[in-house]
């Protein structure tokens, strides 16, 4: 039986998408969706072939029109499940209405702790003793749609960010598979 088909949404490095692509996924990604041409995460799904849409957002006239244009591509890959690794834009009404309930993402804090950008940082400046990982369906909040799961790890006094950073990369590159297998098997 063919597995269920799949695309990841990254903006950056990508270490995520290689962490699936090295995981025994019950799905298979067969595209790698990207707003940032010269991304990192470009030359991962290059090494391991995997086919690519790169667009630039400031090239159309409205997040509607590029959705539509990702909408496009995902449907002639066949893909059915969208997983968000460092996707830094705001997914709109026409990209959640065409995969109502099938876009996941996860994010380096304990949602509903620490939402948006520098999530690490926040928790690292903020003295609390304990962060994590969360993987949630998405909404057209920021980090807000309902969780799916959750791990966390203590913060010690003696934590640099980058050492909390390299923690919680460890957690996201376990969880983030698992979740998404028991989410496909289901
Ligand atoms: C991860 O920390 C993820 O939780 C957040 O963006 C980061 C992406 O890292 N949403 P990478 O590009 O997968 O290395």
């Amino acid at each position: 039986m063919s597995k269920v088909k799949a695309a990841v949404f990254a903006s950056g490095t990508g270490s995520n998408f290689q962490a699936m692509l090295e995981t025994d996924l019950a799905c298979d990604v067969v595209l790698l969706v990207c707003d940032k041409p010269g991304a990192a995460v470009l030359d991962r799904a290059a090494e391991r072939g995997v086919p690519t849409f790169v667009f630039d957002p400031k090239s159309f006239a409205s997040r509607e029109d590029y959705e539509a244009e990702i909408i496009e591509k995902l449907h002639e890959a066949g893909v059915t499940w969208i997983f968000l690794a460092g996707y830094m834009r705001i997914a709109g009404a026409t990209l959640l209405q065409a995969f109502e309930e099938k876009i996941i993402n996860i994010h380096p804090s304990l949602l509903p702790a620490f939402p948006g950008k520098d999530a690490i940082e926040q928790a690292h400046d903020a003295g609390v003793e304990k962060t994590g990982v969360t993987v949630h369906y998405i909404d057209e909040g920021i980090d807000t749609g309902p969780i799916i799961a959750q791990e966390s790890v203590d913060i010690f006094p003696s934590d640099t960010i980058d050492a909390l950073r390299t923690r919680l990369q460890q957690l996201e590159h376990n969880l983030y598979p698992q979740v998404i297998n028991q989410l496909i098997l289901k």
